[in-house]
């Protein structure tokens, strides 16, 4: 208890002391090389504007991974503390031998979790789950970790086991981000066991870190440095904590499987035969043809994308009932009746009012973040430069290193539908619930310091904490301990204002 309110008084002098010298230029905007995609080793480069980015508009830059897990251990040291651990699964099978594996790539990750994809031939359906190819899907959206960096452009893929039972293990990677999720059964343990797979490649050492043609391309699947595994637990006083997502119901509950889309015609995920699912794969093709593979999905395979079997993966280990699920053909149904242009043509965004039931779970703070109502939640303006500049680095008229950062062609407008900025008109209160509580709620671990902060308890909270929350609203968002963090949020400087006035009562 003691060590964390050090650490948390060091992280916020550093804070403050930074912070005078960052409200700098709210440029970077336009350069996405410089704001880069986890793009350098540990200096931030300290040009970001506070709060106050468009979100959706461009991805505001971010703190990298080093620097939000300076405290934690890497390498071989943090093997020994994974293993030291003890249990049965793919994860700890992997790692816990003799030695650590050789792991230079996600297919080398995927091949040592029992994932490889066996039968690179196999077309249609049969070359998901089945003749030695693992379980996968990719999705044009997410409301996980990696929702602000997924599109259609930049998908999410998931790899899983055909079968659930005991090997159970599945696994999340998007492009652009130095790791991937992992979750697997513990047989000795009897629970779902998650994990953050990070890793850096050769570009993480160069003078500028990496650009976006490192990070979103081909190319960040491969060529791996040194390859770090760190448990949910390692990681939950970061915000890369999985448990207030895969463990809402509190720290004693078992973890699970999340699905927010879990029926037909799941609307955000690749399918060549649902009007959304086809309407998706129609935007990955215009950019990245029918020769790349991604995740490393074979590229003839990517038209097998089958969120049934995710389904079914899910339901079978017992994830059936979902959280403020997402009601797939509802939803569809009533957008589409709304704005007959959808799924295809998004320019009319369309509405639901079974969709609004689920977002006003997520103001009152009661659930995380629903999916989008509509299957795209790109702009088609954004969408095509993207398009075009990642064609154009396929077919060599454009240098890797040109390449501008194509997750950045979110729909604007589509921010708030999104959960990445507050509902309008909210009071200060309001909006500490809707951006803050998610994470900052008694549910979670209690021991660590983030609880410190229970939006909850507003009414008894010292003026000591307020203080420290109020010093965290303004901090530049390459700054860790941003808050609300960047990845997830950003509040606009009035609404800054009214959560400073609500904290000051
Ligand atoms: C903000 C909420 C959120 C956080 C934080 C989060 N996840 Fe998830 N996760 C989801 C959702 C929602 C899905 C379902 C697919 C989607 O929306 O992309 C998912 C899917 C997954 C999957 C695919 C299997 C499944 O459950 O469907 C894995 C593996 C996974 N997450 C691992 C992790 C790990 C490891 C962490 C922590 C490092 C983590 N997640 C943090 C929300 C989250
Ligand atoms: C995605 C999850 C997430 C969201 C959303 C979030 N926080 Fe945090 N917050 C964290 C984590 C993780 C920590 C612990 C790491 C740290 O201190 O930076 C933390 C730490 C804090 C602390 C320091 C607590 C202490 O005493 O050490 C304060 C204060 C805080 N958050 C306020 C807020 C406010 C205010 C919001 C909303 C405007 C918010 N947070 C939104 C994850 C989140």
């Amino acid at each position: 208890m003691r060590t964390w309110w050090v650490v948390s008084m060091v992280v916020a002098a550093g804070v403050l002391g930074a912070c005078s010298g960052e409200v700098g230029p709210s440029g970077g905007e336009d350069s996405p090389a410089s704001q880069g995609p986890s793009s350098n080793d540990g200096a931030s480069s300290g040009t970001s504007s506070s709060g106050s980015n468009a979100p959706g508009e461009t991805a505001p830059p971010e703190p990298t991974l080093d620097d939000i897990f300076k405290s934690l251990k890497s390498g071989e040291e943090q093997r020994k503390e994974l293993c030291a651990r003890g249990g049965t699964n793919r994860v700890t099978q992997m790692m816990c031998g003799a030695s650590a594996p050789k792991i230079e790539s996600l297919a080398d990750l995927q091949g040592a979790l029992g994932l490889a994809f066996q039968s690179p031939n196999s077309t249609g359906r049969n070359a998901n789950g089945q003749n030695g190819n693992p379980g996968f899907v990719l999705s044009g959206h997410s409301s996980s970790l990696v929702a602000r960096y997924t599109s259609a452009i930049n998908p999410r893929a998931i790899v899983f086991s055909p079968q659930g039972g005991a090997n159970l293990v599945a696994m999340g990677f998007v492009r652009g981000e130095q790791f991937a999720e992992i979750v697997a059964r513990d047989s000795s343990q009897n629970g779902l066991r998650f994990f953050l797979v990070a890793f850096k490649q050769a570009c993480n050492a160069a003078p500028g870190g990496c650009t976006p043609g490192e990070l979103l391309t081909p190319a960040i699947e491969k060529g791996w440095t040194s390859v770090t595994i760190y448990e949910d637990t390692d990681v939950k006083n970061t915000i890369f904590d999985c448990t207030h997502c895969h463990q809402t119901a509190g720290t004693n509950t078992p973890k699970m499987l999340r699905f927010q889309e879990l029926q037909n015609p799941w609307t955000h995920f690749f399918r060549d035969n649902t009007p959304g699912g086809q309407a998706l794969l129609a935007d990955y093709h215009a950019a990245h043809g029918r020769a790349e593979g991604y995740g490393p999905i074979p590229a003839n395979q990517i038209d097998s994308s089958d969120p049934a079997r995710l389904e079914s993966f899910v339901r079978g280990a017992g994830f059936a009932a979902q959280p403020n699920e997402f009601l797939t053909s509802r939803i569809e149904q009533e957008v589409r009746q709304s704005a007959p242009s959808q799924p295809g043509n998004n320019t009319t965004p369309g509405t639901s009012p079974t969709w609004q039931g689920l977002y006003s779970k997520f103001v009152a703070g009661a659930a995380i973040a629903p999916p989008y109502h509509d299957v795209k939640v790109t702009d088609p303006t954004k969408l095509a430069a993207m398009t075009s500049a990642y064609q154009q680095f396929l077919g060599g008229s454009l240098e890797a290193s040109k390449l501008p950062d194509i997750r950045d062609v979110l729909l604007g407008a589509a921010a708030v539908d999104m959960g990445l900025a507050a509902k309008p008109g909210l009071d200060g209160k309001g909006l500490l619930v809707q951006m803050c509580q998610s994470c900052h709620n008694p549910n979670l671990d209690q021991t660590i310091s983030r609880a410190r902060f229970d939006v909850t308890k507003l009414a008894t909270m010292s003026r000591e904490e307020k203080e420290v929350a109020i010093s965290r609203l303004r901090l530049a968002s390459t700054n860790p301990a941003k808050m609300p963090p960047s990845r997830f949020r950003t509040l606009t400087d009035a609404e800054i204002g009214l959560v400073e006035a609500e904290l000051r009562r």
